[in-house]
């Protein structure tokens, strides 16, 4: 019976291999062409599209150990984490799988060999389930009949469930069919008559460990009727940790040596003990050790903790672990080295976790250090709330206050509740859920952790709802002030200061709120619209448009002339041609990612982007340079879409029509009552709240500008598209056009003619500097010329028993020439010897010195051109052997050279 998790998993993707399964690598978590999912929750999710012969393989039979994460949608863990035993956002999944080859017959005779011959499990410690026949589907007779061939068992043993436990779905839509289910017995003395008691707290009781979904249909839209698959096919999953916790002989997932080293680090590093029991600090010990995993693993992928979609729900996961960690007493950033602990345990299976140690590390920490200030902030007021309550005699926090704190800075409810719990004060925890989600209703979701300028909460408030965005359909229309905000400098400071105010005149910085805008406000890397607001003698150039709350837009910008007042009737006009370059650079955002993932693979997921008008950038994960070919292949795909021109839908529909489609991810993060949906192509539909091009078409060309790396694992692109791209396309011509000029090619021949320019170049050089030398060495004209270097050897001086030569060689030598040349008189003047030379070329001083490796310990290069250079007006440095200088004051050069021989006796003291 293999005991560790790593042999466990060998030895079960051997089995089936030794079966005729093709052993397939875990697919990414984050779901490659399934919006419809936030992160893979199965084995089956990689081969959705093979069960309904959508997608063909070159097998019919696979086995995985499938990567999952279950905190959103139908499978949903996260509640459980910590609590239970047996649960986990993230956990490994074994799985073997049949498309359309072998049914319920082999995949019953393998799991059941598997598990008791194999891992040798007992028999008596196992029963079965069956599906009963439920909700219009047939019981699964079938099935029993064969748990009854293979197993020996009764009645007693395999057991009817109904739908809830004995029909798997991957979703609302995707295959399903009916499962049967096998279960362990953990503790002392099997007792059948207990199943379905929820396992004791000491582990002991039944727990499912591995599933065998028999799959028949296929459902295409959430609520419709199934269909048949076109072949019954078999999916199974068994929990790595699950089956692992069974063969360790351990209470808990938490207790297996997957989980475990985790939890003990946690203890750690909090200096806590843990006792595997159900106090809060092992509570919070397995939530960090589990959530420690999902964090390295999501981050491996290119997933960032950030404000939206899985990013947010990774960020939600980190904080939730961080304030476990708070919980427990740990005051300084600690996710990182947990994090770090799993990279080092499983970056043998999982090799992304290796390639990415330093991004999982530093991209841990720096959330950790900011949800920290937040915490930090939180706290302090809710001292002040202490104060204040101590002061009126109060017991309890009241709702506006709790959720204040968290609508306002992002600290979060839970907390303030433990918080106050530890200082003996209670919390109107239901009061404040109603107002938090009174404010998400109003304005969307709130990202704890973001603090908001009060001037925009009153401006919010006498809005009282959202700003109606017409911005997807107009560009211009009229509406009414609502809120004026003046911005001026905090004193001494960068930083802005606001107030809201009646009126603002000409020169006046300021924020304007209104009731409806078309002006779309930075958001998802687009940045804010630009153009005017007026009236009567009125015009405020805007300059940006923030939305510093979801549905609550800003127009930032300055009163060009005449005053606006709150209440005032305006007309808003967005400027068209930046909105329309906007729109391209969009559009083209989306199908560059599209076009990344295919020529590069599914990992190179979207990073951040940046879409302005004149500015197309956008990073994404992926770890090495993009060769040109590589370049030019998604510059190739791109402008095949263009050219299909096929036209851009943006519909915005409800959650619920939205889920039908079936193609938008839609999870447990609130999206507000509708979302947008965005169909570009018939490959992709995603949700984006931008602003697009109309038809594909309208992007113009598409051209790659720029690539280059922004830290570790994310590379970055710059792209233009329409206009932008035939201005970068003329700069290019324009570039060229002058470089022929200048180099006298025609036609074709550029590079041909510029390289012959650098080949001639390089000779030229190489001929000056031998003139040079041979000038010097057989004495040419100039300054102190004569003699050729063996005519200059006579004129060194023995100085403390150092052969010494100083000379002035003629006027335009060169530094190389004039290095060239020391080093060779320094080379005849034999083993102790120091040479120093002197030249003015153009309009400056030149000198180097030489000194012999034998010398170097009395003399050095450095030292002794440091005294001469500064009669030139220059200053020099080298090495021992070797300097040289330059320096201003021509008309010093022979003072200078002159002057070397009682420097070197200085510096040698004699
Ligand atoms: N897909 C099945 C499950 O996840 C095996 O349980």
């Amino acid at each position: 019976m293999p005991a560790d998790s790593h042999s466990i998993r060998r030895t079960f993707l051997e089995f089936f291999a030794s079966r005729g399964h093709e052993v397939v690598p875990s697919a990414p978590l984050v779901p490659q062409n399934d919006p419809t999912l936030m992160f893979v929750n199965a084995g089956m999710v990689q081969f959705k599209d093979v069960f309904t012969g959508k997608d063909k393989r070159n097998y019919t039979r696979a086995a995985s150990s499938q990567k999952c994460i279950r905190i959103s949608g139908k499978h949903n863990d996260l509640e459980n984490v910590g609590v239970t035993a047996r649960h986990q956002t993230f956990f490994e999944m074994l799985g073997n799988f049949s498309f359309g080859d072998y049914f319920k017959e082999e995949a019953i005779v393998s799991a059941w060999e598997l598990l008791t011959k194999v891992y040798g499990v007992p028999k008596d410690r196992l029963v079965v389930t069956v599906f009963k026949g439920e909700g219009g589907f047939p019981a699964d007779d079938e099935a029993a009949a064969i748990w009854r061939k293979v197993t020996g068992f009764g009645d007693d043993r395999i057991l009817r469930l109904g739908m809830a436990d004995n029909f798997w779905s991957m979703g609302d839509t995707g295959p399903c069919g009916p499962c049967s289910e096998i279960h362990y017995f953990h503790g002392a003395n099997p007792d059948v008559a207990r199943f379905g008691e929820e396992p004791r707290l000491d582990g002991s009781g039944w727990t499912e460990i591995w599933n065998l979904v028999f799959m028949q249909y296929d459902r295409a839209e959430k609520d419709a009727p199934v269909t048949p698959l076109p072949a019954p096919s078999i999916d199974t999953g068994m929990g790595l940790e699950r089956i692992a916790c069974v063969l360790q002989g351990v209470a808990s997932n938490y207790d297996t040596d997957l989980l475990r080293p985790l939890v003990d680090k946690a203890s750690a590093i909090s200096g806590k003990p843990y006792t595997g029991g159900n106090g809060a600090d092992d509570v919070s010990m397995r939530v960090i050790a589990d959530h420690a995993r999902t964090t390295a693993f999501l981050i491996a992928e290119g997933v960032m903790p950030e404000k939206q979609r899985r990013e947010y729900v990774l960020r939600r996961v980190m904080r939730r672990a961080i304030r476990h960690g708070y919980r427990l007493g740990i005051d300084k950033p600690f996710l990182h080295e947990v994090a770090l602990l799993v990279v080092d345990r499983m970056g043998d299976v999982y090799r992304e976790l290796r390639d990415r140690r330093d991004l999982i590390a530093r991209v841990t920490e720096d959330e950790e250090v900011r949800f920290r200030a937040t915490l930090k902030r939180g706290m302090k007021i809710l001292e002040e709330r202490f104060g204040e309550m101590r002061d009126k005699g109060d017991k309890t926090l009241s709702a506006p206050a709790a959720a204040d704190l968290y609508t306002t800075y992002g600290f979060p409810l839970d907390l303030t509740q433990v918080i106050c719990g530890e200082q003996g004060y209670g919390v109107d925890v239901e009061g404040a859920e109603k107002v938090i989600r009174g404010a998400e209703e109003a304005d969307g979701p709130i990202d704890p952790g973001a603090a908001l300028d009060p001037a925009y909460r009153e401006a919010r408030a006498k809005l009282g709802g959202p700003v109606g965005f017409t911005g997807y359909e107009q560009e211009e229309g009229d509406s009414e002030i609502v809120a004026l905000i003046k911005i001026t400098k905090k004193d001494g400071s960068d930083k802005p200061a606001r107030a809201l105010v009646e009126r603002v005149g000409a020169g006046d910085k300021v924020e304007v709120v209104v009731k409806d805008s078309p002006f779309y406000a930075e958001s998802g890397g687009q940045v804010g619209d630009v153009g005017r607001i007026e009236a009567d003698g009125l015009r405020i150039d805007v300059t940006d448009t923030q939305r510093p709350l979801p549905g609550f837009i800003v127009h930032v910008g300055a009163v060009a002339s005449g005053e606006a007042k709150v209440g005032q009737a305006v007309h808003l006009e967005v400027d068209h041609d930046a909105r329309s370059a906007t729109r391209r650079n969009h559009s083209a955002t989306h199908l560059l990612h599209w076009a990344l993932r295919t020529v590069l693979g599914e990992h190179a997921q979207q990073k951040g982007s940046r879409v302005a008008p004149d500015m197309l950038r956008f990073d994404f994960a992926h770890n090495k340079p993009l060769t040109r070919e590589e370049i030019d292949r998604i510059e190739d795909l791109v402008n095949a879409k263009v050219l299909e021109n096929a036209p851009i839908t943006t519909e915005v529909v409800s959650i619920e029509e939205a889920r039908k489609k079936g193609a938008v991810a839609i999870f447990e993060e609130k999206y507000g009552d509708v979302v947008r949906v965005l169909t570009m192509t018939k490959d992709s539909m995603e949700l984006c709240g931008g602003t697009h091009a109309r038809a594909l078409g309208d992007i113009g060309l598409f051209k790659i500008t720029g690539e280059g790396g922004v830290a570790a694992g994310v590379r970055r692109l710059f792209a233009a598209t329409g206009k932008n791209a035939l201005g970068y396309v003329r700069q290019l011509e324009d570039d060229i056009q002058k470089a022929r000029q200048v180099a006298k090619a025609q036609g074709g021949d550029l590079a041909e003619k510029i390289g012959k320019i650098v080949a001639h170049e390089r000779e030229l050089e190489k001929k000056v500097s031998e003139l040079e030398r041979r000038l010097v060495e057989g004495g040419g004209p100039g300054g102190g010329g004569g003699g050729g270097l063996d005519g200059m050897l006579a004129e060194a001086r023995e100085i403390g028993g150092i052969k010494v030569l100083a000379r002035r060689v003629p006027d335009g030598t060169q530094s190389a020439a004039l290095r060239e040349i020391a080093e060779k008189l320094r080379d005849k003047l034999g083993e102790r010897s120091a040479v120093l030379l002197g030249s003015v070329a153009g309009d400056k001083a030149q000198l180097a010195v030489m000194v012999s490796k034998a010398a170097t310990g009395q003399l050095k290069a450095g030292d002794l051109i440091k005294g001469i250079a500064k009669i030139v007006g220059g200053s020099g440095g080298g090495r021992p052997d070797m300097a040289q200088a330059g320096g201003t004051d021509v008309g010093k050069i022979d003072e200078a050279v002159a002057a070397t021989y009682t420097e070197v006796a200085r510096l040698l003291g004699s």
